[in-house]
C-alpha cells in the first residue's frame, strides 16, 4: 500500500524558478528529514497551523515514506522541498516547503489540488513563498495539464493571503471546508468556473469577509 509507494520523479527532478530550486522530498535523505522537523517545529508554524506531529527525523522519514511518496505516485505532485540557490557558489540551502495537494479518494477531497507553503520565519518577506507558489502552479498547469488550482488559507492569515494574491490567485469567498474542518478563505487561479461545485467544492461560500479569529 502507501508504504510501498515509489516516487515517479526521475533523479535530479527540479522545478526551477529565478531564485529557487523545488525538489521532491526523499525519505532516505537525512538532511530532508531533519529540515522538515526544524521547519515544522518553528513557533510561527505551530502558532499558525498547529503541531505537525513530525518531532524527529524518524517520524519525518516515516511521514515522507508513507504520505508524501504516495501523493507523488498518485498525482505527480504533493509536498516539495524549497531550496534557495546561490548563484555564486552554485550551492542550495533548504528554506521551506511548497505543496500542491489533492486528497486521496474516497476521503473528503476536491477535484483540483490546492497550493501551500511554509518558509523559515527569518527569511519571510523576501517573496520566496510567492515565487515557489508561482513555480508550482506553472508546473501543475504546463507540465501536468491540470486545469486549475485552489488556494485555501485561514481568513486571518494575512501573509498567506498576500502570497496567494501576489501569485495571481483570485479571492472567491469564505467557507467552512470539510477537508480542514475550519473556516477558510478560498482562492482560485484565474479562469476557473464561477461554480466551484464542478470541482467538488460544494460547501456554502460567503462572499463577505468575517471578523473571525481563525488561524
Ligand atoms: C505565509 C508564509 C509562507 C509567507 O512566506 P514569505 O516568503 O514571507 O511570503 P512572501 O514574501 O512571498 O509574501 C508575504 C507577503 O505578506 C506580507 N505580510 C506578511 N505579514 C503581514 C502582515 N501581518 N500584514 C500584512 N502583510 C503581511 C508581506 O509584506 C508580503 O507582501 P508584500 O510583498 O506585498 O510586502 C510564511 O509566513 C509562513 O511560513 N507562515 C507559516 C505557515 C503558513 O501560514 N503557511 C500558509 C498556510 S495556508
Amino acid at each position: 500500500m502507501s508504504s510501498q509507494a515509489k516516487s515517479p520523479f526521475p533523479a535530479g527532478f527540479t522545478i526551477t524558478t529565478p531564485r529557487l530550486r523545488i525538489i521532491p522530498l526523499d525519505p532516505e535523505n537525512q538532511e530532508h528529514c531533519e529540515f522538515l522537523v526544524h521547519l515544522w517545529g518553528t513557533e510561527l508554524f505551530t502558532k499558525t497551523l498547529g503541531p505537525s506531529g513530525i518531532d524527529d527525523a524518524a517520524s519525518a522519514k516515516k511521514f515522507i515514506t508513507n504520505r508524501v511518496l504516495a501523493d507523488y505516485e498518485r498525482n505527480k505532485h504533493g509536498l516539495f522541498l524549497v531550496l534557495l540557490y546561490n548563484e555564486e557558489t552554485k550551492q542550495t540551502t533548504p528554506i521551506g516547503t511548497s505543496s500542491l495537494m489533492k486528497g486521496a479518494p474516497p476521503g473528503a477531497h476536491y477535484l483540483l489540488p490546492d497550493v501551500g507553503y511554509v518558509i523559515l520565519p527569518e527569511l519571510n518577506g523576501k517573496g520566496y513563498a510567492t515565487e515557489a507558489t508561482k513555480g508550482l502552479i506553472e508546473y501543475a498547469t504546463k507540465d501536468l495539464g491540470i486545469d486549475g488550482v485552489f488556494g485555501f488559507t485561514g481568513p486571518d492569515n494575512i501573509a498567506s493571503r498576500r502570497v496567494l494574491e501576489k501569485a495571481g490567485l483570485e479571492f472567491r469567498g469564505i467557507a467552512d471546508l470539510v477537508v480542514f474542518g475550519r473556516l477558510s478563505a478560498i482562492y482560485t487561479v484565474p479562469g476557473m468556473s464561477e461554480d466551484l461545485g464542478v470541482y467538488g467544492l460544494n460547501e456554502e461560500i460567503r462572499k463577505e469577509e468575517t471578523a473571525t479569529a481563525d488561524k
